[in-house]
């Protein structure tokens, strides 16, 4: 495939940044969108120019590291599905990809494609967290969830915490992750002598970092390569109000 990529170039967060235009010429349809990167790479240290900086690690759809805006879209045109699970046969011979990193205010550019995500760190480090005695590992069964309550927990859970749905919101809300995360812990007996601390305390970091409030859009859920339902933001405003009314 001949392929021509529009990729954002950015030296430092102090640069202004700018597209260059790169032409890829042999592009193999069975490649991931990260392996024609790697190729864009090869061919950028062989000529003796810096290397697109891009951010990956488990390239199995599971950490969340990648942050790729694909034509306007965070991870790119497939659904329910991470940059690095993309596949270039999901392109066409000569199309021209534009290639940005996630455009956020808590999320600032570091280097060209890659981002600080340390804002979604701190808001786990406020409440995202269950405190538990250590010891002897309990009983599988010793503390029974039912199916419902885990099914719950379990998709919340599957959240990889990439900024998707920060990236794709108009104002930059991190309510669909911080949902995710509060729906996960409130459904479960392990999650409930925090409860109220944790929902408060994650709300007000997600503010202090500087993300926005959801306005109804959804393009997180709809961006979101885990398909976290809008219905975690639901849980996430009751849970926040339930706190403050025991407050009280
Ligand atoms: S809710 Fe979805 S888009 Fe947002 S951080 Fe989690 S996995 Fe990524
Ligand atoms: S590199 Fe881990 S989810 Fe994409």
């Amino acid at each position: 495939m001949r392929i021509t990529l529009r990729i954002w170039r950015q030296k430092s967060g102090e640069d202004k940044g700018g597209f260059v235009t790169y032409e890829m010429p042999d592009v193999s349809p069975d490649s991931s969108f990260l392996e024609m990167l790697d190729l864009l790479n090869e061919q950028l240290v062989h000529e003796g120019k810096e290397p697109v900086a891009f951010d990956h690690d488990c390239r199995e759809g599971i950490c969340g590291a990648c942050s790729l805006m694909i034509d306007g879209v965070a991870h790119g045109p497939e659904r329910a599905t991470t940059a690095c699970q993309l596949h270039m046969r999901h392109f066409r011979d000569g199309d021209r990809i534009t290639v940005e990193p996630w455009r956020a205010k808590a999320f600032p550019v570091i280097k060209d494609l890659v981002v600080n995500r340390t804002a979604f760190d701190r808001i786990i480090q406020a409440g995202g967290y269950v405190s538990v005695n250590t010891g002897g590992a309990p009983d599988a069964n010793a503390l029974p969830i039912g199916k419902d309550a885990a099914d719950d927990a379990f998709d919340a859970a599957t959240c990889i915490g990439c900024g998707a749905c920060v990236a794709m919101c108009p104002n930059a809300s991190a309510m669909l992750f911080v949902g995710a995360k509060v729906t996960q812990l409130s459904r479960l007996p392990q999650g409930q002598p925090e409860r109220e601390h944790r929902v408060t305390a994650m709300v007000e970091k997600m503010d202090e970092e500087g993300f926005g409030r959801c306005s109804n859009h959804y393009e997180c859920e709809a961006a979101c390569p885990k398909e976290i339902s809008r219905e975690v933001m639901r849980v996430l405003n009751r849970e926040y109000l339930r706190a403050a009314l025991t407050k009280e």
